[in-house]
């Protein structure tokens, strides 16, 4: 993280000194983990409409590797690529048609396919509206880990599952950056929560989380007796952030009509089934959403865990990582240290 000092010095300073080149982890090809390489590249210039953040951390997560083996790529990419969606900092300069941030904010941002380049770097450029104060309740850091994963397990719970007080849920894939976060949402909202969780320490990390009964979805058989013992005539809705056979077992278990809803990208996605409510959603970052989240994270508390963190140098070491499987909570590139 940037050290205290430095932020005390930084907050209601008009202008920073910014250099013109930055520290990135980017890649020339596409390909394993070891194409993410330490890059001097130029800092990104701003729009009218932009902030450029000196970036403290930044998230990975599982759509930073489909972007690394270029599964978003278009016809032409144009390397080097600096992966990473979001994260947070501090706001160095603002363009002349932004009012709502000054010189010196602690921000957080998720900001999908930035043509400026992504979070695994020292500064960032973004759109304004995708930037927003971080919340009181958390530290950078802490703001950097849930820019993305927030905004996923709010929107699905309260906008695609419109959850309500006494329901019953499945979250499956608790164990995660975004079930993590969402099995919190959903009993501040007043749900019971049955989870699915990824091995021993997963499922006691759930029960950190607050759910009010977990399995371990990877090894137990029957999660639709379990889930139907939680909750017998059947649960009203599933978040799903895990596809497959257990995610199948999940959706036996809910009640005629029920809800479910998943983020795109989840392998394989469920089929549309009779008399359920399907719903996909990308997560969708703007003013309103942010002030939501804020709003969300501030009541609930919010617990935010960090499974390991690695220095942008390391940022191939953090793939292998996330793809080794059983993380605990999210994993972050700390952009200062070592
Ligand atoms: N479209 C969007 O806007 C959007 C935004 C955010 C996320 N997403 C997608 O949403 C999904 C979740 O994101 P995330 O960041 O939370 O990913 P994540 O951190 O990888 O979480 C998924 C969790 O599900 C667990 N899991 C897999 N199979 C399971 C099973 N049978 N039972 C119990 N747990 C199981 C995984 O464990 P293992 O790692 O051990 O397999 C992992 O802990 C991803 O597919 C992501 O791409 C989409």
């Amino acid at each position: 993280m940037l050290d205290r000092t430095r932020r005390a010095a930084l907050a209601g300073a008009h202008a920073i000194p910014v250099p013109r080149t930055m520290y990135a982890a980017a890649m020339d090809r596409f390909g394993e983990p070891a194409v993410l390489t330490g890059h001097a590249l130029p800092v990104p210039t701003i729009d009218p409409g932009e902030v450029l953040i000196a970036v403290d951390t930044s998230g990975v997560g599982p759509w930073d590797i489909d972007v690394r083996l270029g599964r978003f790529a278009g016809r032409r990419p144009h390397f080097p690529i600096v992966p990473g969606v979001d994260g947070a900092g501090i706001v160095v300069a603002v363009g002349s048609r932004v009012r709502r941030l000054k010189v010196g904010d602690e921000v957080y941002s998720y900001s999908w396919g930035n043509p400026k380049g992504g979070f695994y770097a020292e500064y960032v450029a973004v759109p304004v509206n995708n930037v927003a104060p971080i919340p009181k309740w958390l530290d950078l850091q802490h703001a950097g880990a849930i820019a993305t994963t927030g905004l996923t397990a709010l929107q699905g719970i309260d906008d695609a599952l419109r959850l309500r007080k006494g329901e019953t849920i499945i979250i499956h894939g608790a164990s995660g950056g975004v079930g993590t976060l969402a099995v919190q949402f959903a009993k501040l909202r007043g749900a019971r929560v049955f989870a699915t969780a990824s091995g021993i320490e997963g499922v006691e990390l759930v029960r950190e989380m607050g759910a009010d009964a977990v399995v371990d979805g990877k090894r137990v058989v029957d999660i639709d007796d379990r889930a139907r013992a939680f909750a017998p005539e059947g649960v009203d809705a599933v978040l799903a952030l895990a596809g497959g056979d257990a995610l199948g077992q999940c959706l036996d278990a809910l009640r005629p009509n029920g809800r479910v809803a998943h983020p795109n990208g989840i392998e394989p996605a469920p089929r549309k089934r009779r008399g359920i409510a399907l719903t996909r959603y990308d997560a969708v970052a703007g003013v309103r959403e942010f002030e939501h989240l804020n709003e969300a994270v501030q009541a609930a508390k919010l617990k935010v865990p960090i499974a390991e963190r690695y220095s942008l140098a390391k940022a191939h070491k953090a793939h292998l990582r996330l793809e080794a499987g059983e993380v605990l909570g999210k994993i972050v590139l700390t952009v200062h240290g070592t």
